[in-house]
C-alpha cells in the first residue's frame, strides 16, 4: 500500500506506536506538554540539523509527532524514550535524537524523516 491511514485516538498521552509504511518503521508519538516545550525551547544554534519544532510537526497538532523511525546515520531503527534528548536513541552507533526527532549526539547527519501525512480529522492522519 502506498498510503496508510491510521487512528491516534488510541494512543495515549506519552505514548508511541510503531507502524510500518513503505516497508519502513513509522514513529508516531503522542508528545507530552513537557516534551514540547523542551524541543521549543532549543536554540537553533545547538542544531546540526536546523529545524524549529514547529517544522517537524503539523499546525494545529504539535502533540503529534509522526516520523520514519530510520536512523539517518546507517539505517538502524532507534528506541523511543531513550537517550539524552527525552526522545529517541539509536544503538548501533550512539546517535540521540531529541523529542522533536532532531539529531542532537553522535554520528546520524541528520534529524529523522518526516514522511508525507496530513490529518483526516483531529485523531486520524494518512500517510503517504
Ligand atoms: Fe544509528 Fe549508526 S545507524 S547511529
Amino acid at each position: 500500500l502506498s498510503s496508510i491511514e491510521e487512528d491516534l485516538s488510541k494512543i495515549a498521552e506519552g505514548q508511541s506506536i510503531t507502524v510500518k509504511w513503505r516497508g519502513k518503521p513509522v514513529f508516531i508519538r503522542h508528545r507530552t506538554e513537557k516534551e514540547i516545550k523542551e524541543a521549543e525551547e532549543v536554540p537553533m544554534s545547538e542544531l546540526r540539523d536546523p529545524q524549529t519544532d514547529d517544522q517537524r510537526v503539523k499546525e494545529g497538532h504539535k502533540q503529534w509527532l509522526v516520523m520514519v523511525g530510520v536512523c539517518t546515520h546507517l539505517g538502524c531503527i532507534p528506541l523511543g524514550e531513550q537517550g539524552d534528548y527525552d526522545g529517541w536513541f539509536c544503538p548501533c552507533h550512539g546517535s540521540h535524537y531529541d523529542s522533536a526527532g532532531r539529531i542532537r549526539k553522535g554520528p546520524a547527519p541528520l534529524n529523522l524523516a518526516i514522511p508525507d501525512y496530513q490529518f483526516l480529522s483531529d485523531t486520524k492522519i494518512k500517510i503517504g
